[in-house]
């Protein structure tokens, strides 16, 4: 069903670019996250604005660099998805979803950003960290799907084969996420966003919780592969990137599993992961247009 030209336009380019703008800000947030996690930087700015008391910036460190930036941009998620609600309400006529979906967003960010916090000062629970992560999810998911939205409005939503596949895969790898922290030892790299590779971390368990996880995660990686198979045919560049980093993350999965992981290799592992989902969504709201 194509819409008359003047709800097509209705959106003005800038607002479609300031969308995508914040929709990549939040993904970048959720990325640097991951690295914190990956890179044991999460105390390593023991204070909360600044890194230190009586101090803004980290010191010539690594980790508390990688925490400081994660923390800098996380708060521009805030000015960009503000920005976006206010064009939001301003296009509400257009679709409604143009304001709801910027909302959702900024409330996600907001709730990732107060655990953020807590972390830092006292301290939070697996079920807490569980919430924040999906909390982040939510928000990454529901800027992408405004700025499709704000380019195409009123676009209907298809239920096709390849969008059911794409669901699945981002419904099963989000549950894998979700539960990852819940069954992760302290130290264990299962804790942090990446694909499942089915050796327990130090710590990691209850085993039947642990297999529960593996295996949502799992259901999710091979459904993610088949919705990138089904779509190679007619692939964008934006499916070739995500082959690239679909290879990258198995093997570097494969690489801790047999070797063990450091900084760097744990690095490689985690931001993947949460590219691999974006991209997911994506070509998921793609395919949804028909
Ligand atoms: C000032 C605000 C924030 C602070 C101080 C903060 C701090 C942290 C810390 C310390 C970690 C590492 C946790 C660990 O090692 O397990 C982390 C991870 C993370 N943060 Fe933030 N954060 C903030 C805002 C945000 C926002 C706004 C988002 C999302 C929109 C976000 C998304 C994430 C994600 C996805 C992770 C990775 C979790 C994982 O890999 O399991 N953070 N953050």
């Amino acid at each position: 069903m194509t819409h008359p030209v003047s709800v097509r336009n209705a959106v003005p380019k800038g607002v479609v670019v300031l969308f995508a703008i914040t929709a990549v800000v939040i993904t970048a947030t959720l990325a640097l996250g991951s690295t914190v996690c990956a890179t044991d930087a999460s105390a390593s700015c023991p204070n909360w604005p600044g890194c230190y008391v009586g101090r803004l910036t980290p010191v010539d460190a690594t980790q508390p660099w990688v925490e400081f930036i994660h923390r800098v941009i996380s708060a521009s998620v805030g000015l960009f998805a503000v920005a976006s609600v206010i064009a939001g309400i301003v296009y509400r006529r257009v679709d409604r979803l143009l304001v709801v979906l910027p909302i959702v967003a900024l409330v996600g960010a907001l709730i990732s950003g107060v655990f953020g916090m807590m972390t830092i000062k006292w301290g939070i629970n697996s079920v807490e960290a569980s919430f924040d992560l999906l909390a982040a999810i939510i928000s990454m998911g529901a800027m992408w799907r405004a700025f499709f939205i704000a380019h195409s409005p009123r676009s209907p939503w298809i239920w096709n084969e390849r969008t059911k596949l794409g669901m699945g895969a981002v419904v099963f790898l989000v549950i894998g996420h979700f539960f990852a922290v819940q069954v992760a030892g302290s130290g264990s790299l299962t804790r942090c966003m990446g694909w499942a590779m089915f050796v327990r971390g130090a710590g990691d368990g209850p085993l039947a919780g642990w297999v529960a996880q593996q295996t949502s995660s799992g259901i999710g990686m091979l459904l993610a592969i088949a919705f990138l198979v089904a779509r190679w045919g007619r692939r964008t560049g934006w499916d070739t990137l995500c082959a690239v980093l679909v290879v990258i993350e198995i093997v570097t999965g494969v690489l801790i599993a047999v070797n063990g992981s450091n900084h760097g290799l744990g690095t490689l592992h985690a931001v993947p992961a949460v590219l691999i989902l974006c991209l997911t969504m994506t070509a998921t709201m793609r395919s949804a247009r028909g």
